[in-house]
C-alpha cells in the first residue's frame, strides 16, 4: 500500500486511549484556555485523523512562511499550506506552557485539543501579505479564502497538539465522516491496491460522476474514494448533508456494488485553487489512495485561477516529496453528437454547441423553480433531492 506522506506510519493526533483521553480532559479543565478559529479547529480535526501526517501540530511563523514560499518547512519537509492556530489576542494564554483549545463550532465551546505552546508570535503585515499571495495567488480581499485567512488575527500559537474529539463531524455526519486511519484500514480490508480519490464540495452532477468512472477505467483501479468536504463553505454552496444524500443516491443507482467508498472529511474549504489541490493530494495519499482526480478549476473560486493551474502546479513537485499520482482531467461535458460525457479536448470535431453546458447559476435557477436540469447534465434522482432542498429554503 502507498505509504503515508513523509512517514512509514500514519500519525493521528487523536488520543485513542479512553483512560488517557479522560485524564487529558480533566487536565484541560485546569489549563488556561483560548477559543480558536473554525480554520484552526478544522486543522485540529485533520491532524487528529492522521490526514496531516507527518505534521505534529501547529506551525510556527518561520515554518508557515517557508511552507507558503517553498512548500517546505524550515527543516525541509514537504507541505503545501500553513497549518496555523491564529488568534486575535493570545494574552489569555501568555506564558502558559500547556493550553486548552476551545472549539468555536460546537455549542458551549468544549475543548477540542490540548496544545504544548512552543511559541507565540505575531506576523507583520508584510508577512501576512506574503503568505496570502503565495498560498492564494492573490491578496484580493474579495476572494473568500483570502478574506477568511486575514480575519482571524495575526498571532500564531505554535506547538504540538493532542486531540480529544473530532468536533461536530461524527455527530452530524455519521457513516460519512471518516478519519484517514479508518479509510486506510477499509481500503486495506477491501484488498484495493489502486484507488482513485475524488475531491468534491458539490452534489455530483453527471460530469463529476463520469470523471470518476473515466479515472477508474483509465487507471484500471480497484476502487474509487469519493471524499467530500464536510466543513464550512461559502454562502450559496449546497450543505454537506444534502450533497451526501445526492452522492449516496447516485452511487447506489449508477455504480456497481463495492466500487465506491463514500466518505467525508472535516475541514473548511480554503478556495486556494492550486495550493489546495496539493494539500488534497497530500491527505489522499495519507488515506491510502494512489491517484487523485484533478479536473477543471479544482478548489477554485471566481476567476482567480487558470482552469488548469491546479494541475500544472504538480509539474514541479518531486516524486520524492509526493508519491500519489494525479489524474488530470480536461473540461468534461456531455456530447450531443456522441451521446455521452467526454473530455472536451478529446473530440476535435465538436463545436461549443455540440455540448450540454450549463452555468452553475442557471442550474441553481432551474432547481429553485422546481425544474430538473436535462438528464445530460444531472441524474434525475440527484435533481429531485436538490429540488427538495431548494424548495425547503422558500
Ligand atoms: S472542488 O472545489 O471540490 O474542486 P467540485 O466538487 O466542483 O469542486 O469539483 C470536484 C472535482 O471535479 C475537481 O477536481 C474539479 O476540477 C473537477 N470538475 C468538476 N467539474 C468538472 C468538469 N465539468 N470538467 C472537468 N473537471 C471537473
Amino acid at each position: 500500500m502507498i505509504k503515508p506522506l513523509g512517514s512509514d506510519k500514519l500519525m493521528p493526533l487523536y488520543v485513542e486511549d479512553d483512560a488517557k483521553r479522560a485524564e487529558l480532559q480533566k487536565e484541560a479543565e485546569g489549563l488556561p484556555s483560548i477559543l480558536i478559529s473554525s480554520a484552526a479547529a478544522g486543522n485540529a480535526v485533520m491532524l487528529a485523523g492522521g490526514y496531516f501526517t507527518p505534521r505534529t501540530g501547529f506551525m510556527n511563523a518561520a515554518d508557515a512562511m517557508s511552507v507558503a514560499q517553498n512548500m517546505k518547512t524550515t527543516s525541509g519537509q514537504f507541505w503545501p499550506t500553513p497549518v496555523l492556530n491564529m488568534v486575535e489576542d493570545a494574552s489569555a494564554v501568555k506564558d502558559a506552557k500547556r493550553i486548552a483549545l476551545k472549539d468555536p463550532n460546537v455549542e458551549g465551546n468544549p475543548v477540542i485539543a490540548i496544545q504544548d505552546v512552543e511559541a507565540i508570535e505575531t506576523f507583520t503585515d508584510d508577512q501576512m501579505a506574503t503568505m496570502t499571495k503565495e498560498v492564494y495567488g492573490t491578496d484580493d480581499m474579495d476572494h473568500i479564502g483570502v478574506k477568511t485567512f486575514n480575519s482571524v488575527g495575526k498571532t500564531c500559537i505554535s506547538g504540538p497538539i493532542q486531540v480529544l474529539n473530532f468536533s461536530y463531524f461524527p455527530k452530524d455526519f455519521p457513516g460519512t465522516f471518516k478519519t484517514a486511519v479508518e479509510i486506510r484500514k477499509e481500503i486495506s480490508e477491501r484488498g484495493w491496491e489502486k484507488v482513485v480519490a475524488f475531491q468534491t464540495r458539490n452534489p455530483m452532477h453527471l460530469a463529476h460522476e463520469e470523471l470518476c468512472r473515466m479515472a477508474y477505467e483509465d487507471e484500471k483501479a480497484d476502487g474509487i474514494l469519493i471524499h467530500m468536504l464536510l466543513g464550512k463553505l461559502k454562502k450559496g454552496d449546497i450543505p454537506a448533508d444534502v450533497r451526501d444524500k445526492c452522492i449516496r443516491k447516485m452511487v447506489e443507482v449508477y455504480f456497481p456494488p463495492n466500487t465506491v467508498m463514500i466518505t467525508g472529511y472535516g475541514f473548511d474549504m480554503l478556495y486556494a485553487g492550486p495550493r489546495e489541490a496539493v494539500l488534497h493530494a497530500c491527505f489522499r495519499q495519507n488515506c491510502g489512495c494512489t491517484h487523485l482526480i484533478v479536473g477543471r478549476d479544482h478548489a477554485g473560486v471566481g476567476d482567480y485561477y487558470g482552469p488548469f493551474d491546479a494541475q500544472t502546479i504538480f509539474d514541479n513537485i518531486s516524486k520524492d516529496d509526493l508519491q500519489i499520482d494525479i489524474y488530470r482531467a480536461d473540461h468534461t461535458a456531455y456530447s450531443k453528437k456522441l451521446n455521452k460525457v467526454v473530455m472536451m479536448s478529446s473530440v476535435d470535431d465538436h463545436t461549443k454547441e455540440d455540448f450540454v453546458l450549463l452555468s452553475g447559476t442557471k442550474v441553481r435557477e432551474m432547481l429553485g423553480q422546481g425544474i430538473k436540469p436535462p438528464k445530460e447534465f444531472s441524474r434525475p434522482e440527484v435533481a429531485e433531492i436538490l429540488i427538495d432542498y431548494y424548495q425547503s429554503l422558500k
